[in-house]
């Protein structure tokens, strides 16, 4: 029997891992971390991340041939293949201080593997790592490998969070990068072999490792391009009186473009994008490569424009002052189907609120109170690095209220602010929320996902963005 092993338990490592054991019933998959309370979720019946189907596929193996263990050197010394998805969180201080990966945790699994190992094993990156960070475990692991062989690939994640699973069963492609040798063909082989099991031959790509390494922040800098360029969009429209949904369905249906990642909205969050651009950018500028660098920036530019944007048509339309008033926060996470807080555009829009002394009122589906609380204390970057449990401030905590229902969030608020695309938010009863409301009553929608006419009738006014615009937000100008 074939013994992988992963090290790290997170949203990448936990998902990908279940769905090898769930397809390869032959394999064993043991899932490895040093964090104790999420290696215990994954032993429990609740899980530490909601995606869904995660649950039924976890279940079906667990116990079986998928195993959740903290003990990490035991599970690395029995693999075959050890897949490394650790978190590779930005610099915080040093260096490339806000740009660069910081590889401090990959670092320190690939020192362990060499520590522990007593017999050949081929290493898999299975996180997003600058291109050329397979050279640097090489020689890690090569210096200290007492006659054992290693063989590193670049095996890339390209899942995205709330459709997991989905993306696991039936990927686009599976992309492996090896060395151009007899040993590095043979080890792509192998991984090969454990995708083939589900995935068919022509999605499975094999490439050099550079390649490989580098395709993964390629593609998600093309991603993210996309939604600020229909957001830099959506701000034009906003001026113009076109309508960026129209404007991206008509651009979409060019079969050269394509319909999707075209939803204009608040900004773009999630753990990846900002992070994998950063680190796009960085090394740009240490190949000297500034214009393609400077390039690649602008993609975040747009994106914090679009935050900022949205904060200030709130505050400027509610005639410039939102102190001590409640506003209601519909949807904290990232995206809809996950509690996710990473990076999540709801940070930003809360922490501008508050600034202007906003009373906020926050119901998410997935995220609890103490996540709210911790993310709105943090400083930029801090959330990717684990052990880093940031004080929280009494003066956010005061100011900031999380509660379980839509209805009481609402109440006696001046504006809702919708910041994640949550299906149950279509549904909601507008005429109930409109009556309990502070008149004039708001609805700021940054994901387009509520029917502004319908609404509109009620007696709201609402700002959906890149739409045409109410008469009473026309004539208030917004400054950037
Ligand atoms: P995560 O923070 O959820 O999980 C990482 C886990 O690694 C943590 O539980 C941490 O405790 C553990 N860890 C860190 N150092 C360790 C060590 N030395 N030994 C054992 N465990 C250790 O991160 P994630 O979202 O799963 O992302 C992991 C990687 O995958 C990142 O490089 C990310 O860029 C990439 N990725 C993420 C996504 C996504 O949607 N989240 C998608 C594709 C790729
Ligand atoms: C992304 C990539 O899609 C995935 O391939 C990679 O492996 C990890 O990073 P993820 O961040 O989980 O996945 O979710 P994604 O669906 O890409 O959404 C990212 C952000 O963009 C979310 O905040 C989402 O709401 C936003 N988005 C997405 C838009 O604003 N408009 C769109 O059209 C699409």
């Amino acid at each position: 029997m074939v013994k992988i092993c992963c090290i790290g338990a997170g949203y990448v490592g936990g998902p990908t891992m279940a769905v090898i054991a769930y397809k390869c019933p032959n394999i064993e998959v043991v899932v490895v971390d040093i964090s104790v309370p999420r290696i215990s979720a994954w032993n429990s019946d609740r899980l530490p991340i909601y995606e869904p189907g995660l649950d039924d596929v976890v279940k079906h193996c667990r116990g079986k041939n998928l195993f959740f263990s903290t003990d990490v050197e035991k599970h690395v010394f029995e693999a075959d293949i050890v897949f490394v998805s650790v978190n590779t969180p930005t610099k915080t201080s040093g260096l490339g201080a806000g740009k660069a990966a910081d590889l401090t945790y990959w670092e320190s699994a690939a020192r362990m593997i060499a520590d522990v190992s007593k017999s050949d094993k081929i290493v898999v990156e299975k996180s997003t790592v600058p291109v050329k960070t397979a050279e640097a475990i090489e020689k890690i692991l090569t210096h200290n490998s007492k006659g054992i062989n290693y063989q590193i690939l670049s095996n890339p994640e390209f899942l995205a969070e709330g459709t997991a699973i989905q993306d696991l069963f039936n990927p686009d492609r599976v992309l492996i990068g090896g060395r151009e040798t007899p040993e590095g063909y043979k080890s792509v082989k192998a991984l090969k072999d454990v995708y083939s099991h589900w995935v068919s031959e022509d999605r499975i790509l094999t490439t050099n490792l550079w390649s490989a390494e580098l395709s993964k922040l390629a593609a998600n800098a093309f991603l993210a391009q996309r939604i600020s360029s229909v957001n830099a969009m959506s701000a034009l429209c906003e001026a113009t009186g076109a309508d960026v949904s129209q404007v991206a369905y008509a651009v979409g249906t060019d079969s050269r473009i394509g319909p999707k990642f075209l939803n204009a909205s608040v900004g773009f969050g999630g753990s990846c994008f900002q992070k994998d651009i950063l680190n796009l950018v960085y090394i740009c500028e240490c190949n000297g490569l500034p214009e393609v660098a400077e390039y690649w920036k602008q993609v975040i530019k747009i994106n914090d424009y679009q935050k900022s944007r949205f904060v200030n048509r709130m505050v400027s339309s509610m005639f410039n002052t939102i102190a001590n008033k409640k506003v209601s926060i519909l949807g904290f996470a990232f995206k809809k189907d996950t509690g996710d807080t990473r990076e999540t555009p709801a940070i930003d829009v809360c922490q501008g609120l508050l600034g202007d002394k906003a009373q906020l009122s926050i119901y998410d589906p997935q995220v609890m109170e103490d996540q709210i609380q911790r993310d709105l204390s943090m400083n930029k970057f801090d959330w990717d690095h684990p052990l880093h449990l940031q004080p929280m401030s009494p003066t956010t905590k005061k100011k900031v209220h999380c509660v379980w229902d839509t209805y009481e969030a609402t109440k006696d608020a001046h504006a809702v602010c919708i910041l994640t695309e949550w299906d149950e938010f279509k549904k909601l009863d507008f005429q109930r929320i409109y009556d309990n409301m502070q008149k004039p009553a708001y609805v700021f929608d940054g994901r387009n996902v509520v029917d502004a006419n319908k609404l509109r009738e009620i007696g709201f006014i609402v700002y959906s963005i890149g739409k045409p615009l109410d008469a009473w937000l026309n004539d208030i100008p917004v400054v950037a």
